[in-house]
């Protein structure tokens, strides 16, 4: 894993980040916009499958960096998969509203990016990206 590949798999997590932020606006437009049922499903399960994505892409870097917060990061994905889940289930209930589904995903999101990735990110900056070049390791 050289310094190149750590920097595009940064820059690769903080894109995924951004593209999941429009697919929770993308299906809270088709919701408030009272699209048919295919047009939300479809938001939906590209909203789900940019999320399954983006959660194997991370833990795939960490096992391959021998990241030391693994079981956690790991343990709060599930918690940020649930909590999604959750808020999928509460327009079906009708206890969210479709006009805030996209601001509840965004805080649930917020919350998982500011206390687990932003750790992941600043592991392999200093690991792989700045400290190793330092210490004259040639990566
Ligand atoms: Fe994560
Ligand atoms: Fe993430």
């Amino acid at each position: 894993m050289d310094r190149q590949a750590t920097i595009e798999a940064i820059e690769r997590i903080d894109r995924d980040h951004r593209t999941l932020s429009r697919l929770f606006d993308k299906l809270q437009d088709a919701l408030v916009a009272g699209r048919d049922d295919g047009t939300i499903e479809t938001a939906r399960q590209a909203m789900l499958g940019h999320l399954d994505a983006h959660i194997a892409f991370e833990e795939e870097l960490m096992a391959a960096r021998d990241y030391p917060l693994t079981f956690t990061h790991k343990e709060q994905h599930q918690a940020f998969r649930d909590q999604v889940a959750s808020i999928l289930a509460g327009i079906e209930t009708r206890t969210v509203s479709v006009n805030n589904v996209a601001k509840l995903l965004k805080k649930t999101h917020a919350f998982h990016t500011k206390y687990s990735d932003e750790t992941l990110c600043l592991y392999m900056r200093d690991k792989y990206a700045f400290h190793a070049v330092a210490d004259g390791l040639g990566i």
